[in-house]
């Protein structure tokens, strides 16, 4: 293998319309290998990587490639969906702020926003609240299915399975160039997956099943599908509701994380959106993403309280464990859909009381901004560091808040799913390596060796 340097100058337009006549957005590359020089084009602050093939050693040479474990520095597609700005704690839906979507929509209002790229009219928002509302039953087979589980089955597993099991039942799902078709399966997979969570939810609590209610909203009915016991009528609380609709809200979408980018690469083979979301919701499962608002409520359960911090804080310095709730690849600033949660918390506190881990929470968050540690990473607090105190309060067993992550950001990945197919530039997701095992060898037989 070839070691060597490129030596690497840019030439960018200048502001000037005379100067930009002459100046291209390009890169020039020297290889100090071979002494040869090449133009690359730079377009939206990126070089297309298969630019970088060109440059060879040798005609045997493969070309350059780049190597990005965890894809860092890589952008793997070009997105109109979702916007964030991670040094500013920005984050935007279809150009607009987080903090107003929050304020003054409704999840289903931006769920369209999301799918469509524009805000609903009055007949637009009808017309998909209507087909949301009437795909929210699911096959009895189902049941059978959930059944099948084990009294202790975690709901992600069951929520992971009964979805990719969906698929099954619609063998049409695989026409994925059919506008209509694909419409209707996004439909089917937003109203679903809540009765899908909600049956997992009630098979571990041993419960009956519910069916969905049509005159309740989109999250009312989910709560009724949860919650409901004998009364003829389930009515929500409805501070609870609206906190369950913002918390929808701001778990929506966030560009391409881990989960997203599953559901990309799953659907570029051009699979079944059952079978893609299935893929996705089990990246979502993992503690370093969805499964972190789980991990956050147990790791505030293991301190116990506050005296304990300090040394819980020590461990975390160690490197024996990481403080869940906290970092994130993109924001190395306050993570805006935490602020708003904070200040959702309060007004779920005052109809449920108060957390009684809380004050852990509080005082941990107080600690880490001032400690050098936190601050010269620039870890911060993400979303997943107060939703679990919520969804806790409001009665959630800690099992389930993966589960609601994955019934909101079931929007986000359907908008980028649906966008990735209509990209010509897409193509089925196949990544290079660079293979560092054995060379070429005889095999020998076991006897001899
Ligand atoms: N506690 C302690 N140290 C941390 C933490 C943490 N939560 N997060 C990062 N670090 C340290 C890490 O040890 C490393 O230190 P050093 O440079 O000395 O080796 C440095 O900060 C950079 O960390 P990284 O692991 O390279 O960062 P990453 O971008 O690969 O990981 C992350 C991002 C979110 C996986 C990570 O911050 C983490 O594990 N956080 C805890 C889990 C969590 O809360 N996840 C939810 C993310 S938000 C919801 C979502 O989008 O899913």
């Amino acid at each position: 293998m070839s070691k060597g340097t490129l030596t690497v100058t840019e030439d960018r337009p200048s502001k000037t319309g005379e100067e930009m006549r002459v100046s291209k957005d390009t890169l020039s590359i020297t290889d100090n290998r071979t002494g040869k020089s090449y133009e690359i084009d730079v377009k939206d602050g990126a070089i297309r990587a298969m630019d970088l093939r060109q440059i060879k050693t040798s005609d045997e040479d493969f070309g350059l490639l780049t190597y990005d474990p965890g894809f860092v520095n890589t952008a793997s597609c070009r997105s109109r969906v979702t916007f964030i700005d991670g040094d500013q704690g920005v984050l935007l839906y279809r150009g607009y702020p987080i903090q107003q979507l929050a304020e003054k929509s409704t999840f289903m209002e931006t769920a369209y926003l999301l799918l469509h790229g524009e805000l609903p009219t009055e007949e637009e928002f009808r017309l998909f609240r209507h087909e949301i509302i009437h795909h929210t039953l699911l096959h009895e087979n189902i049941k059978k299915f959930m059944d099948g589980f084990h009294h202790d089955a975690h709901p992600m597993g069951m929520l992971c399975s009964a979805v990719a099991a969906l698929s099954t039942f619609y063998p049409g799902a695989k026409n994925l160039f059919d506008e209509k078709k694909r419409q209707l399966q996004i439909y089917r997979l937003i109203a679903k997956m809540p009765t899908l969570a909600a049956y997992a939810y009630r098979h571990s609590e041993g419960l009956p099943y519910t069916y969905p209610d049509n005159d309740l909203s989109f999250i009312g009915n989910f709560l009724s599908m949860l919650f409901k016991m004998t009364e003829g009528n389930y009515q929500p609380h409805p501070v609870l509701e609206r906190a369950i609709d913002v918390l929808f809200i701001l778990h929506a979408d966030h560009e391409q994380n881990c989960s997203t980018h599953a559901m990309r690469s799953v659907g570029s083979s051009h699979v079944d959106p059952f079978s893609a979301v299935a893929s996705a919701t089990a990246a979502l499962y993992g503690p370093l993403h969805g499964g972190a608002n789980e991990k956050v409520l147990r790791m505030l359960e293991e301190i116990g309280s506050v005296d304990h911090i300090p040394a819980f804080i020590k461990r975390v310095k160690q490197g024996d464990v990481r403080l869940m709730g906290f970092g994130h690849r993109v924001y190395k600033n306050y993570d805006p859909r935490a602020k708003i949660i904070k200040q959702m918390a309060d007004q779920v506190f005052e109809v449920k009381g108060p957390n009684r881990l809380l004050n852990i929470a509080l005082e941990l968050e107080k600690i880490a901004l001032e400690d050098d540690y936190f601050v010269s990473r620039r870890l911060y607090p993400n979303l997943d560091f107060y939703s679990g105190l919520i969804y806790q309060s409001m009665g959630f067993p800690v099992a389930m808040f993966p589960v609601l992550f994955a019934i909101a950001r079931t929007v986000g990945w359907v908008a980028q799913w649906q966008e990735m197919l209509q990209d010509d530039d897409q193509r089925i997701a196949r990544p290079r390596q660079i293979y560092i095992g054995s060379p070429s060898r005889d095999y020998v037989p076991r006897a001899e060796r």
